[in-house]
């Protein structure tokens, strides 16, 4: 069974990329995944503190609520961030999780430990925002395959809306919610995601 773990990085609860969440969640679990949605924004999640504390082990020493999420992310095969933009950035508490994956970036590249869980995960990006400007989503992108790459997920392409503003506008938009809902069956089913378009993968 695909194991599916996904960050909800918006404050706004039933909001639009809660709304997004949900739509890939009902379509991974209609097709047999078990499903995780963590409101990060609603956890105690504090960003690195450049302590050193993982130099040597590869683990984090900071005592919140990511302690738990790191097995969570070593059990999971399908990792799913949604955010909102904000000032053309994923959300703070989005970065805290991300800067938190130093911890097995330091596994990775320093301790060169095997990889996470003894798999490589697929990742996915869901994200809107409310202006229409071609590079919107430029330096989320970026971001998020880096923290990919830490936690040894490979980047299988995002889901991304223009022009969606108000709280639960992204279902006035004529296909997200059903691209969301299809993409979550086609992560639970292991399907090819190549030719699914309405993903972007560069
Ligand atoms: C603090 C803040 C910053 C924002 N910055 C941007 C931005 O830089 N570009 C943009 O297009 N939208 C921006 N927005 C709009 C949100 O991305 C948009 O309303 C989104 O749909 C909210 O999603 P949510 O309901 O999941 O929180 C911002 C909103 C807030 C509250």
């Amino acid at each position: 069974m695909v194991r599916l773990l996904i960050f909800m990085g918006s404050p706004r609860i039933d909001g639009n990329s809660d709304i997004l969440s949900h739509a890939l969640i009902t379509g991974a679990k209609n097709a047999g995944a078990q499903t995780e949605r963590l409101p990060i924004a609603h956890m105690r999640i504090s960003p690195c503190m450049e302590c050193g504390g993982c130099d040597k082990t590869g683990k984090c020493i900071i005592n919140d609520d990511m302690r738990p999420i790191y097995r969570k992310i070593e059990a999971s095969d399908v990792i799913v961030v949604a955010t909102p933009v904000f000032f053309y950035n994923i959300t703070a508490s989005t970065q805290a999780v991300v800067e938190r994956s130093q911890a097995c970036w330091i596994g990775k590249y320093v301790l060169k430990r095997g990889k996470l869980g003894g798999k490589t995960r697929k990742g996915i990006l869901l994200c809107q925002g409310a202006t229409k400007g071609r590079l919107l989503f430029d330096g989320i992108l970026r971001t998020i395959r880096y923290f990919f790459d830490a936690i040894d997920t490979d980047f299988k392409g995002a889901l991304l809306y223009r022009g969606i503003e108000a709280k639960g506008a992204i279902k006035q938009h004529p296909n997200a919610l059903r691209e969301a809902e299809t993409l979550g069956k086609l992560l639970a089913t292991g399907a090819d995601l190549e030719s699914y378009t309405p993903l972007r993968n560069k």
